[in-house]
């Protein structure tokens, strides 16, 4: 066994089995104290929903944090100090005015509570329904505008508009750089459409977790490699499952 960079999703990925959840944070704490095991979590949430959480779950503190879509970058969580470098890379481009002049002619699309709206990260709720022909129309548009923006649809129902240079896997490159960690080092874990950057960018190794929505595993069944792994249990229990199988952790029984 060996360092490793551990990264996964929070809701419905690392969260919704409390029991599984309190196992896997066993084994990672051990492995951060013996081997230097870094852990991140990468969230679709807003620090503020982040902290929520914190409150009510039996969370790892995390060496490092990805908030809101990538949008964020916390190197050190603790202090909520957001990386300057990861948000003036973001500004690059970005015009939100413009962008939301062109949602604002969609009915479909019905704008996420204020404290979801990130700087770089506008957010609403969008039904499954209309999902594919609205996002076909905004992207048409947006790329008619010269604006470099990128839709994610999540769990059937979010639309996420970001910088193009954004994501849940481009923001870990970012980490990954900086740490000095490789894909092979790393592991990430998720369960829908947002988590979908972490699994295609390079080559980290990958679970998804029994219960991921189905947005990704279609992505996982046209994109199969020997190093993403579908696991067969749900949430953190999937988690150890795919920790196992991909040798990170020692084979469970
Ligand atoms: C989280 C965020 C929400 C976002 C969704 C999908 O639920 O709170 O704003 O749309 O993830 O990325
Ligand atoms: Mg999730």
């Amino acid at each position: 066994m060996t360092q490793f960079l551990f990264v996964s999703d929070l809701d419905h990925t690392l969260i919704g089995d409390d029991r599984a959840l309190e196992n896997l944070n066993h084994i990672l704490q051990q492995h951060r104290t013996t081997y230097g095991t870094k852990i991140v979590y990468a969230t679709g949430r807003s620090l503020f929903l982040y902290k929520q959480l914190t409150q009510e779950k039996n969370l790892l503190p995390p060496d490092g944090l990805i908030t809101a879509v990538g949008t964020e970058v916390y190197f050190n969580p603790k202090s909520e100090e957001i990386d300057q470098n990861w948000a003036n890379l973001l500004s690059q481009n970005w015009q939100r005015e413009k962008i939301l002049k062109i949602t604002e002619n969609f009915s479909e699309l019905t704008p996420q509570p204020s404290y979801e709206q990130g700087e770089f990260k506008i957010s609403f709720y969008l039904p499954l329904v209309a999902a594919e022909k609205t996002i076909e129309q905004l992207q048409n548009i947006f790329q008619q505008a010269a604006l470099e923006v990128k839709l994610i649809y999540s769990g059937s129902k979010d639309l996420d508009i970001i910088p193009q240079q954004a994501d849940k896997g481009l923001a870990l490159k970012f980490i990954q750089e900086r740490w000095q960690m490789n894909d092979e080092q790393t592991v990430v874990c998720g369960d829908s459409g947002n988590d979908i950057a972490l699994f295609q960018t390079g080559k980290t190794r990958g679970i998804l977790v029994g219960n991921a929505q189905p947005e990704l595993i279609r992505w996982y069944q046209q994109n199969k490699t020997d190093y993403h792994y579908l696991a067969q249990e749900n949430y953190a229990q999937g988690i150890l499952e795919g920790l196992s199988k991909l040798q990170f952790i020692p084979i469970m029984n």
